[in-house]
């Protein structure tokens, strides 16, 4: 049973954790949770692979991490999550650079957007969120294996909540886009995607898990107005205002995801408040929905996934 709860920050739960020698890939790394997430895995003497899309935006997150940590190890990756052939080109060069990965925190994400399209044309939510983390993660495998044991963590969020993943039309084709009901589809599928890694990957050592981790202010909210806080509010149990975390507890959930020793021998589960979520008990807000934990599901959204990646990946060695 995990000694943390939705107050602990990073600092709590990497306390007594080395990570030297381990070899950790952070996505998202130039904005908010993921420079706190890198921070603290850097801090616990972790190789860190910063992964962005804008270089501008990610050296001044290493330059961060960097004077916060004196003599930090970190290496840095460019990556487009909404355009396939910059997650290929990136999974290539990774491969070759780093053979033997330990942790894969896949961090980055869009949030309620209005209607955007990716390079290959999926919507924006789905297709950043969803799509470009199983294809970088499915190309990462062999040097996941390689460096068993090893941890993925899924960004997901109690958004999960607002929508079941819609298996007829994910892409908004032949329906109308509604950015909420798009980022919980995209949200739900983080978690059916975690169910389906791990899988396929706990027998090679390496376990999967989805996260929520709070809500947090961070560039997250960059697609939101006033109107769009008074939603979120409403959802939330009893219509009462958001409880905000800050950075430091908001990544701790991650950080226990990738480290904590209460993990090991589970995995294809969702945590949040640095514990494993109690699913009997549900709320607006706590508690991961059933949809999202089902396996015929997760195997109906890889064998998609496959399909809209146009790749088949086997993991046996
Ligand atoms: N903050 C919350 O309250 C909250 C709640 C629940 C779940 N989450 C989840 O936590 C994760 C981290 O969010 P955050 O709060 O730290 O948000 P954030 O500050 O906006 O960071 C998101 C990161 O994702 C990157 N990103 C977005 N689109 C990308 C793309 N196409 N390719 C590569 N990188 C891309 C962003 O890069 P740019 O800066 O270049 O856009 C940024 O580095 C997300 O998955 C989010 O859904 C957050």
């Amino acid at each position: 049973m995990s000694e943390f709860n939705e107050q602990s920050t990073t600092r709590d739960v990497i306390a007594g954790i080395s990570l030297a020698g381990k070899l950790a890939m952070v996505t998202g790394a130039s904005s908010g949770l993921g420079v706190e997430t890198a921070r603290t895995l850097a801090a616990a003497g972790a190789t860190v692979v910063m992964c962005a899309r804008d270089s501008g935006k990610l050296e001044a997150a290493v330059a961060e991490v960097r004077a916060a940590v004196p003599g930090a190890q970190v290496e840095t990756l460019i990556m487009d999550l909404a355009d396939l052939v910059s997650v290929r080109a990136a999974a290539a060069e990774a491969l070759s650079r780093f053979p033997s990965i330990q942790l894969l925190i896949n961090n980055a994400g869009v949030m309620a957007c209005p209607l955007m399209r990716t390079a290959q044309g999926f919507e924006m939510q789905f297709g950043t969120n969803h799509v470009g983390h199983f294809l970088f993660t499915c190309l990462l495998a062999p040097a996941l294996q390689a460096g068993a044991p090893g941890r993925v963590v899924n960004l997901s969020s109690a958004g999960h909540k607002f929508a079941n993943f819609n298996f007829d039309d994910p892409n908004y084709r032949e329906r109308e886009y509604e950015k909420w009901q798009a980022y919980g589809e995209s949200k739900t599928a983080n978690v059916l995607f975690s169910v389906g890694l791990d899988s396929r990957l706990k027998s090679h050592g390496v376990r999967a898990f989805a996260v929520h981790p709070g809500v947090i202010m961070t560039g997250l909210a960059r697609h939101m107005d006033e109107a769009d806080f008074a939603t979120l509010s409403e959802r939330s149990p009893k219509g009462e205002a958001l409880v905000f975390k800050s950075v430091e507890q908001g990544a701790a959930t991650s950080v226990w995801a990738a480290t904590s020793p209460d993990l090991e021998e589970k995995g294809g589960i969702y945590l949040e408040n640095c514990k494993i979520s109690d699913s009997s008990v549900q709320d607006s807000s706590t508690g991961v929905e059933s949809y999202a934990l089902d396996t015929s599901a997760a195997e109906r959204l890889w064998t998609m996934s496959e399909e809209l990646v146009e790749q088949a990946f086997s993991f046996d060695s």
